[in-house]
C-alpha cells in the first residue's frame, strides 16, 4: 500500500509577491532551503561513508547496531504474541495472531504518556507499562494464562544489544529522558516491573521499531529490503551480509545475513554536510538534546514544526509578518511565540489547502494559533514556508534510502522498502517528493517507483515485534540443535 497522504499544493515562487523587503527574505529562505540534485549527492555519498564507519567499528555517528535478528522469514510464522511499543506519541498494547501466509490479527490498546513520565524515573514509566499490559490481558481475559505469554518490546531508542532480547540503552531521543536508564537494560527494569505486578509474561525480544517495520513488511513481500519510521522520529534498519559487519564479535549466527539497525537520526552530527539553517541551529541549541540526532531534527514530524515556527518567528521580529498597528501586534504573535506551538500537523494541512484565497490555511491558523486576521499574502508566505521545510525533510529523507539502496547494491534487482510514521502516512506529498529525490539520486534506475517500491507497513511495532519474538524462538531452537 502506498501512503494515504493527500497531495500538497505548492506555491509558485513568482506568486509571492509582498514588499521588497518580504519579497527579499523570501528568495532568501527558499535559497536556504531548497536542496538541489548535486547536493542530494553529496548528503547521500556522506551517509554511505558513514554507514561504512558504523559497520566498521563501535562507536560512529551512525552506530549501525546489528539488531541479533538474524535470517529472513519465511511467512509461515505463526502463533499468539503480545507486543508493546514505546517510542512514538503514544504506549500501546498489541496482541497479535499470526496466521502464517503473510496473514495475522491484532487487538491493541493505546496511552499516552505523560511528559511527567518521559522525563522522570524509569522505574515510574516501567511500572506504569506493566499496570498498562496488566490492564490490557484482563481486558482480553488473559489475566491467568498458565503459560507466560512471549512479549516482543519495541524499544525505539538507541540501544546497543548484546542478544535478541539484551541490550543497553546508549542515550535517549524524541524528548524522552527518564533518570536510571541509560547504560541499563530496558529489558530487565520492564520485566523486573512485570514481575512487582505478577503479569505473567516474559520480554522475549528486543525491538527497534525500524526493524519490526521491516519485518512486518517481509511478512508478505519477501524482498523486502529496509524498514523506516519517519513519523516523530526518523531511522532505519535493513538487511545486511554477516561477512559486511566487520566490527561483529557475537560469535557464529544461525544466518549469514542479520537486521541492522542503523540509528541514522544521529547522521552527521559532527556538521559536516547537512544544510543546516539558523533555523535549524536555534531548534537545535533549545533542544532537551543539543547537538544530538541532527538529520532526524531536519526530517522527523516532532520538529518540522518547530522549524517553520522558528522561520515565522524571524519574519515577525523583523516585521516582514502580522505588521499591524503598535499595539495589535504583540499581542497577535503571542501563541506563535511559544515553543512548539506550531505542530507539524498544521503545516500538513496548510500544505493540502488547494483554496484559491488560502482560506483553509487562514482557518488553520486562526484555530490553532488565535491568529485572526491573516491576509492572503502572509497566508501565502507562510504556506510557502511550510512547503520549503516539509520538500527539504522528504529530499533529505530520501537520501537514506539511496545510500541504503546503493550500499547494498539493489539498484537493479529492486527491492521493497517498508515505512511506517505519521510523516509518510499523512504528509501531503511526502512520499512523492521522496521518489522524486530518488529518481535524481538513482538516474540509472529507469522506473523508480516500481524498482524502489516504498509502501506502508502498518503497524511494524505492533507485527513486527511479534514476528521478532517468533524468530527469537526459531533461533533459539536451531542454537538448541546445533
Ligand atoms: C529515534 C530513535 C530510534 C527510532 C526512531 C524512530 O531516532 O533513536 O531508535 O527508531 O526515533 O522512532
Amino acid at each position: 500500500m502506498a501512503s494515504k497522504a493527500p497531495q500538497a499544493y505548492e506555491v509558485n515562487a513568482n506568486e509571492l509577491t509582498g514588499t521588497p523587503e518580504q519579497e527579499a527574505y523570501m528568495r532568501d529562505i527558499i535559497d536556504q532551503f531548497t536542496i538541489d540534485t548535486k547536493y542530494l549527492e553529496q548528503v547521500r555519498d556522506r551517509f554511505m561513508l558513514e554507514m561504512q564507519k558504523g559497520l566498521d567499528k563501535e562507536g560512529a555517528t551512525i552506530a549501525m547496531i546489528p539488531s541479533f535478528v538474524e535470517g529472513r522469514l519465511t511467512g509461515k510464522e505463526e502463533g499468539n504474541f503480545l507486543a508493546l511499543d514505546l517510542g512514538g506519541t503514544n504506549l500501546r498494547v498489541v496482541l497479535v495472531t499470526l496466521e502464517g501466509q503473510g496473514k495475522y490479527k491484532t487487538v491493541s490498546s493505546k496511552s499516552r504518556v505523560s511528559e511527567e513520565l518521559k522525563t522522570g524515573p524509569m522505574r515510574n514509566l516501567c511500572d506504569y507499562i506493566a499496570e498498562c499490559v496488566d490492564t490490557f490481558l484482563t481486558e482480553q481475559g488473559l489475566e491467568n494464562q498458565e503459560i507466560e505469554l512471549n512479549l516482543g518490546y519495541t524499544f525505539s531508542f538507541p540501544v546497543l544489544q548484546t542478544k535478541i532480547n539484551r541490550g543497553v540503552l546508549s542515550t535517549w531521543t524524541k524528548g524522552f529522558a527518564c533518570t536510571g536508564a541509560v547504560g541499563k537494560d530496558p529489558v530487565l527494569l520492564l520485566q523486573d516491573a512485570l514481575l512487582r505486578k505478577h503479569v505473567p509474561v516474559k520480554v522475549s525480544a528486543l525491538v527497534n521499531d525500524t526493524v519490526g517495520t521491516l519485518l512486518s513488511n517481509a511478512y508478505n513481500k519477501p524482498n523486502t529490503l529496509a524498514g523506516l519510521i519517519l513519523g516523530t522520529g526518523a531511522n532505519g534498519a535493513y538487511i545486511e551480509k554477516m561477512n559486511k559487519i566487520n566490527k561483529w564479535k557475537g560469535g557464529k549466527t544461525t544466518s549469514d545475513e542479520m537486521i541492522i539497525n542503523m540509528e541514522f537520526g544521529a547522521f552527521d552530527n559532527e556538521r559536516q554536510i547537512l544544510p543546516l539553517t539558523r533555523f535549524d541551529n536555534k531548534l537545535d541549541r533549545e533542544s532537551i538534546n543539543p547537538h544530538a540526532q541532527l538529520y532526524e531534527k531536519m526530517i522527523s514530524g516532532m520538529y518540522l514544526g518547530e522549524i517553520t515556527r522558528n522561520v515565522l518567528t524571524d519574519m515577525i521580529d523583523r516585521e516582514l509578518l502580522l505588521k499591524r498597528d503598535e499595539n495589535t501586534s504583540f499581542a497577535w504573535s503571542k501563541e506563535i511565540s511559544r515553543h512548539w506551538s506550531f505542530e507539524t500537523a498544521f503545516m500538513s494541512n496548510i500544505e493540502a489547502d488547494n483554496s484559491a484565497d488560502f482560506s483553509y490555511t487562514k482557518e488553520i491558523l486562526d484555530t490553532n494559533l488565535s491568529l485572526h486576521d491573516i491576509t492572503t499574502t502572509e497566508a501565502k508566505f507562510i504556506k510557502k514556508i511550510c512547503e520549503l521545510v516539509g520538500k527539504r525533510a522528504a529530499r533529505l529523507a530520501a537520501c537514506s534510502i539511496a545510500a541504503i539502496v546503493q550500499h547494498t547494491g539493489a539498484t537493479q534487482a529492486g527491492c521493497d522498502i517498508g515505512i511506517d510514521g505519521s510523516l509518510y502516512e499523512f504528509y501531503p506529498s511526502f512520499e512523492n517528493r521522496m521518489y522524486e529525490a530518488l529518481s535524481e539520486l538513482l538516474p540509472e534506475v529507469s522506473d523508480i517507483r516500481k524498482t524502489i517500491r516504498l509502501g506502508l507497513a502498518k503497524d511494524g511495532s505492533g507485527v513486527g515485534a511479534a514476528l521478532t519474538a517468533c524468530v527469537a524462538a526459531r533461533m533459539e531452537k536451531v542454537q538448541a540443535t546445533a
